[in-house]
């Protein structure tokens, strides 16, 4: 199965204008895989002036509401966000399942509408150290998907990605080995296989998330069910996230 592979920078609560000028300016073409960059809420117009013009380059918001308009002070709207130029936001990320109490029926309800207003979702998962020290990675995932994007019906799934982010590799400097991504990833495609069929689970895009860099990427992207990345700290050094684009191009051939 030909998956065209992605390659997601995740700002965080990160960049200036100052900050941003060199990140943008380092994005070249994607060439053959999908680059998607994702700043803060309020830089996102303005990252999208610059980079709109470059292709196969895409535009995410870190967050949504679940609601379209209205009495939300403080929030964002999915429509707002397509208003911008995003055409993806990333839901479920694990900081803001912590920090932000998220929990599975909100973040259905935000995916429900981010899909409705046409965004595109990349959906996190993963599991604390605890439960992969207890090897319980693989009922503990298949219960966030469960419980969340695996109610949704099959046509919704050309919107949406996975991203396979286990909480103690994310900025600690400690990577999934190849071998433990792609065990997940197969788990998670057979989870999807299993509860929508194959032609889903074939399709959909699986990303991995964790201390991913340009010297792991090319044997995390080598694995035949890992389909890109979700970048952190290595996509605010635009040399480190060009060399990750680099192996995302280089395993695609
Ligand atoms: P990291 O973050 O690459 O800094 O580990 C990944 C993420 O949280 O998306």
């Amino acid at each position: 199965m030909n998956r065209k592979k992605i390659v997601a920078g995740n700002w965080k609560m990160n960049g200036s204008r100052s900050e941003n000028a060199p990140l943008i300016e380092g994005i070249q073409s994607a060439d053959g895989v999908t680059v998607i960059v994702a700043p803060p809420f309020v830089y996102l117009s303005e990252v999208w002036d610059a980079l709109s013009g470059t292709p196969g380059v895409e535009l995410a918001a870190q967050n949504c509401h679940a609601e379209a308009s209205g009495a939300y002070t403080g929030e964002v709207s999915p429509q707002m966000l397509k208003d911008v130029g995003c055409t993806w936001v990333i839901l479920g990320h694990s900081e803001r399942r912590e920090y932000q109490q998220e929990n599975s029926d909100l973040l259905l309800a935000k995916t429900k509408a981010a899909l409705a207003a046409g965004l595109k979702v990349i959906f996190c998962c993963g599991e604390p150290l605890e439960i992969r020290d207890a090897d319980q990675q693989n009922d503990h995932i298949a219960q966030q998907l469960r419980e969340t994007v695996l109610t949704l019906p099959e046509a919704d799934w050309n919107q949406l990605v996975i991203a396979y982010e286990p909480i103690w590799a994310i900025g600690t400097g400690r990577t999934a080995t190849a071998e433990q991504a792609q065990d997940m990833h197969a788990h998670i495609r057979k989870t999807i296989a299993d509860a929508l069929g194959t032609t889903v689970a074939d399709q959909v895009r699986i990303l991995y998330g964790g201390s991913a860099k340009p010297s792991n990427a090319p044997e995390l992207f080598a694995q035949p069910d890992v389909d890109g990345g979700l970048i952190g700290g290595a996509a605010l050094k635009a040399a480190d996230f060009n060399g990750i684009i680099e192996a995302a191009k280089t395993t695609s051939k």
